[in-house]
This record gives structure tokens, C-alpha cells and sequence, in this order.
């Protein structure tokens, strides 16, 4: 790889483990720490350097700006991201995001107000966009010759796109049978190459980890700290649209854990600024068949010493986060431990009802995002949040990512794995009329005497 990104700019890679620590140049095509195999963090020498209150106008003045980086939701915030200030950013637009009141979810959860911000608005449809313009444009600087990634079919789409305009060949490792067609068909749209692999999530991840090893290709995993920089950009959104304040409680779905790192790293960077005054609660929702750090959490609660178990079969109808070996929990950890926030599963059940309500907002989501009302419902009846507080709940992808979902539980067929009917408690199916004008008539005056 040629190296072109100069060393000057005050950012480097350090190892995050507490008996090591070592730093190296961000410029070292480098996932893990070389030394311990610890997980990177992009640190910032000059954090304290800036003026807070000039930042926040800047980034505002940018929503009109005329440099096309202006008008991306993660480059507008570019003082906090690893690069020159030139920087040509490989970008499609994404982030600024809608952060919509959800009344009808708000009273699911018995709550007095939600709400949810909608990274499914990213051009891809979910909220790997806002990691992925960072990691393709750190891989064009370093001239890679091959971007490649794991994925459950949201990292797929966003990496083939960014890769796409990038003109970097892209390949991308997914478990056959086990992604949503409309992510595989946009993987397969944008040119990408899909190598479908016999075996789960983490199979492909250990087997894309072992393959990047050698330098030959570009990994742009969440376990990439340059994709954790773009999507923590997420925080310094959403603080500025609450006016720089933070909600009690942040919500969010855990699959491989990058994004409740990179939420956590964001609202982090925004208090050592000055931005904002305290931390939200950063709370982390899982499948109950898919839920390593929920366990995690629930023994490190009772007994602290206790060791990190990857599940070995994780099972989820959530397919985005069928994930049982997640390889950024720690930074997660770290996220949910300093705000003092919750792990937490939900039932397969529950994440379809909640989904339906989210619809019916008439903004919809697939089904790993609705996790995170699912979660609020259950955290509220266990006391962890209070009728008053406020909550803002992130939904991580688009409701057509995954429409035979949408379409089963509507028509009462959704099945577990294990074959297990779930009801279709809010279904809406469609209504076979037959009989012409008159019994059409009839269907349609019902609707209006609701
Ligand atoms: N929600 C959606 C829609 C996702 O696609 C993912 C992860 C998550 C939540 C979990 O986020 O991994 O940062 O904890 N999807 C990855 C993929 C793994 O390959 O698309 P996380």
C-alpha cells in the first residue's frame, strides 16, 4: 500500500487494553494491536485544543455550505475525524438523519415520549453508511487494492456501494441462506463480489480476519477503528439536534457491537469537548437466541471476574445480529459500563410486535432495530426507565431491507428456526375482496367508521 496521509494531524491508533496501551500510526493498515491483538482505538491528542461553541456554529453554517463534505452528516463534523483537513472524502451523503417523534411507540412502552432516530435514512438503508465513508476513504488513501468484509447484509451493502464509488474492488463474505434478499440484491447491484460461505456470521468473520492478515486486503469491519470514527459522528448528530443536550437513555440493538462503541466513543469525545454535560445511559438490546453480551452482562452484574462466552449457535429471525462471537464487545463494555446502561434480550415475539408499531409510526425499520422499543417496553416494566425520562431509541435499518419478514408476520405464517409460529398480534393483512363495486364500497366505509 502507498502511504500518502501524513502523520501531523494529531490522531493515532492505540491499543485499548489497560496492560498495554502501545500506539501506532494511523496510517498502519493494522485491525487489532500488533503487540497484545487488542482492539484500536483512533485517539486524539488535541481533544481539549477546540473551542466548543465555534465548532457548534461551524457544523451548523455547513448545513448550507457549498463543499460537497458539507452536505454529509458525518464530514460536516470533520475536525473530529483522523484526516487532513483536505481530505476527499469518499462520500454518498449520508447521515443527517431524521430523529422523529414516535407518540404511538412512546405508549407502547408506557412511556410519556420516544424518539427514534433513523439511521435506516442512510443511502444504503442502514446505519453502516456513516462508518463506511470513513473506512473506504482511509482505504483509497492507502491506495488498497481490495476492501473486503463479514457481514449479516447491511456491512455488505454499505461496503459495496462506498467501494462502488471508490472504484476499489469489493469483496464481501456472507452465510449462505441466512441474509435477506434485499441486501444481497443490493450487494450484487452496486458489483460487488459475494462469496457465500456454509456456516454463520462469525465463521466468515474468523475467516476474513485470517485473510487480511497478510496485507493483501483491506477489512472494514466494525473491528476497523476508522469505522467506529465515521459512525460516532452519530452522537454529534443527535446531541446537536436535542441542542446539545442528551437524553437519560440511548437505546440501541447489539449484534457485533460496533455501534454501541462508536455511540459510546461519540458522546465521550462530545463531553471532553465541552459539548454536552453528561453521558446518556447507553443500553444494548439483543435476541434472546443471539445474546453473548446480555449474558455477559447479566454474570459480570452478579459476579465481577466473570469471562466473556461466545455463543456458539446463535439463532435470531433478526438476521442482522445473528451474531454470537461479537469482536468489539469490549469497546461496547466499555460504552454500557461508564454510563452505567443495561444489556438486555428480548423474545423473538416481542421484536415483531414492537416492529409493528414502529410501522404503524409510519416509519417502519427491519426487525434487529426493533429490538431497542422492544427493550424500552421491557426496561420500563422492570423499573430501569421511569415514565418521565427521556429516550431516544436508534433504528439501524430500513423496514424494506427485509420484506418477507414485514410480509409473513402480516399474513400470520413468521416462524422461529425452531418452527415456532409467532402471532401476528398487530397484522394488517390484506383483504381478497371479490363481489365488485358494492362489497368494495362496503370494505371502505368500514375503515372510516373505525
Ligand atoms: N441493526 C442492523 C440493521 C444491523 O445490520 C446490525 C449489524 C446491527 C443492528 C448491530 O450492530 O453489529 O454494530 O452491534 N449488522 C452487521 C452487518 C453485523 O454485517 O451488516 P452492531
Amino acid at each position: 500500500m502507498t502511504i500518502e496521509q501524513e502523520d501531523t494531524i494529531g490522531f493515532e491508533q492505540r491499543c485499548i487494553e489497560p496492560n498495554c496501551g502501545l500506539s501506532y500510526s494511523i496510517t498502519d493498515p493494522i485491525y487489532v494491536c500488533p503487540t497484545c491483538g487488542g482492539l484500536l482505538d483512533i485517539a486524539w491528542a488535541e481533544l481539549s485544543n477546540h473551542d466548543a461553541l465555534t465548532l457548534s456554529v461551524l457544523w451548523r453554517e455547513r448545513l448550507t455550505g457549498s463543499d460537497p463534505r458539507d452536505r454529509s452528516g458525518v464530514w460536516r463534523f470533520r475536525e473530529v475525524l483522523p484526516f487532513e483537513s483536505d481530505v476527499a472524502a469518499i462520500s454518498l451523503n449520508e447521515g443527517n438523519t431524521p430523529l422523529y417523534d414516535a407518540p404511538r411507540s412512546a405508549s407502547y412502552c408506557e412511556i410519556d415520549g420516544l424518539r427514534l432516530k433513523h439511521q435506516g435514512a442512510n443511502p444504503t438503508g442502514s446505519f453502516k453508511d456513516t462508518g463506511m465513508t470513513v473506512a473506504v476513504t482511509q482505504a483509497h488513501i492507502l491506495g488498497a487494492k481490495l476492501v473486503a468484509c463479514a457481514s449479516t447484509g447491511n456491512t455488505a451493502a454499505s461496503l459495496a456501494a462506498y467501494a462502488a464509488r471508490a472504484d476499489i474492488p469489493c469483496a464481501i463474505m456472507v452465510p449462505t441462506g441466512q441474509i435477506s434478499h434485499a441486501k444481497l440484491a443490493q450487494a450484487l447491484d452496486y458489483g460487488a463480489r459475494v462469496l457465500e460461505i456454509e456456516g454463520n456470521f462469525d465463521s466468515c468473520m474468523r475467516d476474513i480476519r485470517e485473510l487480511s492478515r497478510d496485507g493483501s486486503i483491506y477489512l472494514v469491519n466494525s473491528i476497523n477503528p476508522f469505522r467506529i470514527e465515521g459512525q460516532k459522528t452519530v452522537a454529534f448528530e443527535l446531541a446537536e439536534q436535542l441542542g446539545w443536550q442528551v437524553p437519560d437513555h440511548l437505546v440501541l440493538p447489539g449484534g457485533n457491537l460496533g455501534n454501541s462503541s462508536a455511540f459510546g466513543k461519540g458522546f465521550r469525545e462530545l463531553l471532553a469537548l465541552g459539548l454536552i454535560k453528561r453521558m446518556p445511559r447507553i443500553s444494548v438490546v439483543q435476541a434472546e437466541g443471539a445474546a453473548p453480551f446480555a449474558k455477559y452482562f447479566d454474570e459480570y452484574s452478579a459476579s465481577t471476574g466473570t469471562s466473556f462466552i461466545d455463543e456458539a449457535d446463535p439463532q435470531t429471525l433478526a438476521s442482522a445480529i445473528k451474531i454470537g462471537a461479537p469482536v468489539s464487545w469490549k469497546k461496547a463494555w466499555r460504552a454500557v459500563h461508564e454510563t452505567e446502561g443495561y444489556v438486555l434480550t428480548v423474545s423473538e415475539q416481542e421484536i415483531a410486535d414492537a416492529k409493528a408499531i414502529i410501522g404503524r409510526e409510519g416509519i417502519g425499520c427491519e426487525p434487529a432495530s426493533a429490538t431497542t422499543v422492544a427493550g424500552i417496553a421491557k426496561m420500563r416494566v422492570n423499573g430501569q426507565i421511569k415514565r418521565d425520562d427521556s429516550v431516544v431509541a436508534v433504528l439501524t435499518g430500513n423496514v424494506l431491507k427485509d420484506t418477507d419478514y414485514v410480509n409473513k408476520y402480516h399474513t400470520n405464517s413468521l416462524e422461529t428456526e425452531s418452527k415456532r409460529r409467532l402471532f401476528g398480534t398487530y397484522a394488517n393483512p390484506p383483504v381478497a375482496v371479490a363481489g365488485g363495486h358494492d362489497e368494495l364500497r362496503r370494505v371502505l366505509t368500514e375503515l372510516t367508521e373505525r
